[in-house]
């Protein structure tokens, strides 16, 4: 049907004849000759209708976008004047002989070209969406990226194996979606949260190095790099350490970037332990692109009479730390109040502020609600520290730890963003030395970082036990540009650890040997120690593509709210249907209408 891709004809086929298929991207009427841009996978090129050909120009003003036709016709220069230096085909015409029309389209439901589009209307006529020149890059480059991952881990040995869809629980944070059985009345699988438990096995049966481009599904909060169903590149190796996997992970990752961008990654990502992320970041996937950091100031407050960085700055699991924003003295009061509601959506309580006018005149030179409440010495400590300089305003966040470092975690964020600090470019690392456990106020119980299956630094069981919350795990994340783009670990081999580790977490024995009998009995069968890492495939592209959210990235997306408007899934089902999976659907009274969004 055809000899060329339109986007891909040019001078080098001038005066030949050639035929081409495609859609109708745009029509233009243009005294007395008709222009088609004819459109295919690899682009446009200009198709010309003379007037001169009665029968064909008078087909040719039936066309409308997004008609699909074939044409046939000889390559000719363009005018002069009326090259299109923006198209590969740019320098090029076709002038038509013949056309068939194969298919008329209706009327699109937004033009390809048309911004801002709604999403919900772009992922309801998702393949419309997907012809968009910018969609077609995207998808292909996705491809592009997970052929080079596919090649460079053939070349280091790694096996591809599937793992089962239908399975049970894996542990990973999210809730599971839950698959009724028709032959086990009112017994479920559950659909992966990873391959992980699979994949460990795959260790003990001795396949030593192991990938698998994994569909994973996990019901949680939904934002804009995350979806309910996501894919991983899965790996898994046994007798490496911790060191040898990150090489192997960081090494795979620099040379997808070079193969694939032309884009050089550093050497050797920067390794960040756990707790200096959070000290100085005040988050475990820092943006290194962004120079604003928080410094801790509770020693220099400890003893001032402002009970608000007193409190926390006396307090176990308190802390007092300041983020100074250079040249940020021109913020006007409307905008503090902005950070100030800004940072309360994270928890804080207030946003605490001093503006550096005139440092050599010492208090007389700052502004701010509370250095009344400071010494003199407190205030030069706090401005040493922060390394203030003239018309730079510092921010506070005094509370919890936690909350603190949420809140002006996010504030760094926030102003490096508007005040245009991050720089351009690429800034990976890995973050190291995660604590194992964390204690969960609210539940009043230790709950795991990584996940259960995850090995302590320490090799007894005893001094596990002894200090949960100050042992170190042998867990890693890749962080790329703000994002965790993947997390791994080497795991626990040894069947003890595991019971003790599951114990920890507050799973019974009992529990334990529901829920993972099959694990422990396999440690106990011959278990090389093993570790890996689970890369999330949507996050890499994103970035890699320069997309706003993951849903850019992935052919046939969820909303934010885990709905497919394309097929308008999740869909009721019959009542006969349900009869034979043994269930009864009880809606709660807001649901009642049904319907998606
Ligand atoms: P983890 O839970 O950290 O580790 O997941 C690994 C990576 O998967 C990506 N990811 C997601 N991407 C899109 N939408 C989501 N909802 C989503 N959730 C996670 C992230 C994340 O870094 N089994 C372990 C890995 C291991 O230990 O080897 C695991 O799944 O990029
Ligand atoms: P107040 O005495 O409550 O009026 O607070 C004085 C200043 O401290 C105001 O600028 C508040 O925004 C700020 N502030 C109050 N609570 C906190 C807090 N937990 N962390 C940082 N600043 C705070």
């Amino acid at each position: 049907m055809r000899t060329h891709y339109c986007g891909q004809v040019n001078e080098s086929l001038l005066d030949k004849e050639i035929r081409l298929a495609g859609w109708v991207h745009r029509r233009r009427d243009h005294g007395g000759v008709i222009f088609v841009d004819l459109r295919d996978r690899e682009g446009l090129v200009q198709v010309v209708f003379d007037p001169e050909r009665a029968q064909l120009f008078a087909e040719a003003e039936r066309l409308r976008n997004e008609f699909v036709v074939s044409v046939q016709g000889t390559v000719h220069h363009r005018p002069k004047g009326t090259e299109n230096p923006n198209l590969a085909s740019g320098r090029v015409e076709i002038l038509a002989q013949e056309m068939d029309i194969l298919n008329r389209a209706e009327t699109p439901p937004f033009m390809l070209d048309e911004e801002d589009v709604n999403e919900e209307r772009r992922l309801q006529y998702r393949y419309v969406d997907l012809r968009r020149p910018v969609m077609q890059q995207r998808l292909r480059l996705r491809h592009q990226i997970i052929a080079a991952l596919r090649r460079y881990l053939d070349g280091q040995g790694f096996i591809d194996v599937e793992t089962p869809i239908l399975t049970k629980p894996t542990p990973e944070g999210a809730r599971d979606y839950l698959v009724p059985s028709r032959t086990h009345p009112g017994r479920f699988f559950a659909l992966p949260q990873s391959p992980q438990l699979f994949k460990q096995l795959l260790m003990m049966s001795g396949f030593d190095r192991y990938y698998q481009i994994a569909r994973c599904f996990r019901d949680e909060d939904l934002r804009a790099d995350r979806q309910p169903e996501f894919t991983q590149l899965d790996i898994e190796t046994s007798f490496l350490n911790e060191h040898q996997v990150m090489d192997i992970a960081e090494d795979m990752i620099r040379h997808t970037f070079k193969e694939v961008l032309g884009i050089a990654l550093p050497d050797r990502f920067p390794r960040l332990a756990y707790d200096e992320a959070m000290r100085r970041y005040g988050s475990d996937k820092p943006d290194l692109r962004n120079p604003l950091e928080l410094v801790d100031v509770a020693d220099l407050v400890k003893n001032c009479e402002f009970k608000v960085f007193a409190g926390p700055a006396n307090a176990k699991d308190g802390r007092v730390a300041a983020l100074r924003l250079p040249n940020g003295g021109d913020l006007p009061r409307s905008e503090i109040d902005e950070c100030t509601v800004f940072v309360a959506r994270y928890g804080a309580k207030g946003l605490a502020y001093i503006k550096v006018n005139d440092i050599a005149k010492g208090r007389e030179g700052l502004q701010s609600p509370i250095i009344k409440f400071l010494s003199d010495e407190a205030l030069q400590g706090i401005l040493k520290r922060c390394g203030a300089a003239n018309n730079d305003v510092i921010f506070f966040g005094a509370d919890r730890a936690k909350t603190v470092n949420d809140a002006l975690g996010a504030l760094r964020l926030k102003l490096g963003q508007d005040r245009g600090l991050v720089k351009d470019g690429w800034a990976p690392l890995w973050v190291v030395e995660f604590p194992m456990f964390e204690w969960d106020e609210k539940e009043k119980r230790w709950i795991f970082l990584h996940h259960p299956f995850t090995s302590p630094k320490v090799d007894d069981v005893s001094a596990m036990q002894k200090d949960p919350g100050g042992i170190r795990s042998r867990a890693y994340d890749m962080v790329l540009n703000g994002t965790e783009l993947g997390g791994g670990s080497i795991r626990i081999h040894d069947q003890d650890m595991q019971s003790a580790v599951f114990r920890m977490l507050g799973i019974s024995d009992e529990q334990a040997r529901k829920k993972f009998g099959f694990l422990l009995d396999a440690l106990k069968s011959g278990c090389p120690p093993h570790g890996g890492i689970a890369l999330g495939m949507d996050r890499l592209v994103m970035h890699m593509a320069g997309a706003p959210n993951i849903r850019e990235v992935i052919a046939f997306p969820k909303t934010q709210t885990a709905w497919d408007p394309l097929t308008d899934a999740p869909a009721e089902v019959s009542d006969v249907d349900l009869k034979e999976l043994h269930i009864r659907v009880q809606l709660p009274p807001s649901a009642k209408d049904g319907g998606g969004s």
